[in-house]
């Protein structure tokens, strides 16, 4: 063979294998074509063994087309290789629409409810205070709603309109406040003083339902019986707590104020977080934010528990839950 001859043949040769890989329908025959074209016994080593008779001068130029022919023909194979994988692959996927190695897709998970989560925040805080959370049941009697704490039968807080009573006699009722659980803790002889406790839960007034009230809310009652406690220690201890609630330090102030079962008593506001004291919508343009009351524990309500007021005293205070987590959560 003459060197045209050669380069005739090889260009015949990446002719047909391109052909014949295109037509290659699956990649067993692909395979099969591969090994035709450029396998040991294939046509490129064929047209190769002849190139002995080729003229010396020849040869390396005729061996070098060679070589460059059966990369193009190895290329042109991995080509069509992969694209038959793919076409397998789309296939397969069309059929096995599950593909149970995949990763599982998230699930939304729910999550607290904000008054579920202020809370535990204010439990946790006062638990680092040195208070345990105490719960009373949220079906009393007017002995743990009123008389035990010091409230008079002529306080217009046991009034129809404003408490709900039951069928389930003349003196069972729905508490209206958690301070209820003051005479349900220290009613119970092992519970002696020295004591702290906190007591969240549920209470009902028979409120007009609107944006700002529902006969159904939230309180979070606190107690503290100990010698010789000061209003001072009452002061630090909730401003310190307000601290830790919103994490800065808020400007408190107490303003007089009455409830049956503390004396004196007092309404504690903070300087509103929002606008730092300077009036916003919040606040009613006021500065000030009314959070809860409190005061020191009335000597009838420890007696009304058997705890002597000559040797224990002690400060209380009760807030309501909803307004601090629309406080602290921008509701
Ligand atoms: N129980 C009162 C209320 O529901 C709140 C309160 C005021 C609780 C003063 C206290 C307190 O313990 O000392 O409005």
């Amino acid at each position: 063979m003459t060197a045209a001859q050669f380069e005739k043949e090889l260009a015949e040769l990446e002719k047909f294998a391109s052909d014949a890989f295109a037509s290659a329908g699956d990649s067993q025959s692909l395979e099969d074509m591969r090994l035709e074209y450029l396998g040991q016994k294939g046509k490129l080593t064929l047209i190769l063994r002849g190139l002995s008779g080729l003229d010396k001068s020849e040869r390396p130029r005729i061996g070098q087309l060679a070589n460059t022919v059966k990369e193009k023909i190895q290329v042109l194979h991995d080509q069509r290789k992969e694209a038959l994988y793919r076409e397998q692959l789309a296939e397969r996927l069309k059929v096995d629409r599950l593909d149970v190695t995949l990763p599982a897709l998230g699930r939304p998970l729910g999550h607290l409810h904000p008054l579920t989560l202020i809370t535990e925040e204010i439990a946790r805080i006062f638990y680092g205070m040195g208070f345990s959370v105490f719960e009373g049941p949220e079906v009393e009697t007017d002995y743990y709603n009123f008389d035990a704490l010091n409230t008079p039968a002529s306080h217009p807080a046991r009034d129809e309109q404003d408490t709900f009573y039951t069928n389930l006699g003349p003196q069972v009722l729905l508490r209206s406040q958690t301070s209820t659980a003051q005479i349900r803790y220290m009613e119970k002889k092992e519970n002696k003083p020295p004591l702290r406790i906190i007591a969240p839960g549920r209470v009902y007034r028979n409120e007009e339902i609107n944006a700002r009230k529902y006969p159904l809310f939230h309180q979070v009652e606190g107690l503290l019986v100990d010698k010789e406690v000061t209003m001072g220690q009452l002061r630090a201890t909730l401003a310190e707590f307000l601290r830790l609630l919103f994490g800065k330090p808020l400007r408190t102030r107490f303003r007089p104020d009455f409830f049956p079962f503390t004396e004196p008593s007092a309404e504690l506001d903070s300087e509103c977080p929002f606008c730092a004291g300077s009036g916003c919508r919040t606040c009613g343009h006021r500065g000030w934010l009314e959070l809860l009351g409190c005061g020191m524990v009335d000597p009838n309500v420890l007696r009304a528990v058997d705890i002597d007021p000559e040797e224990w005293s002690g400060f209380a205070f009760g807030m309501g839950v909803e307004r601090l987590a629309m406080i602290k959560y921008g509701v």
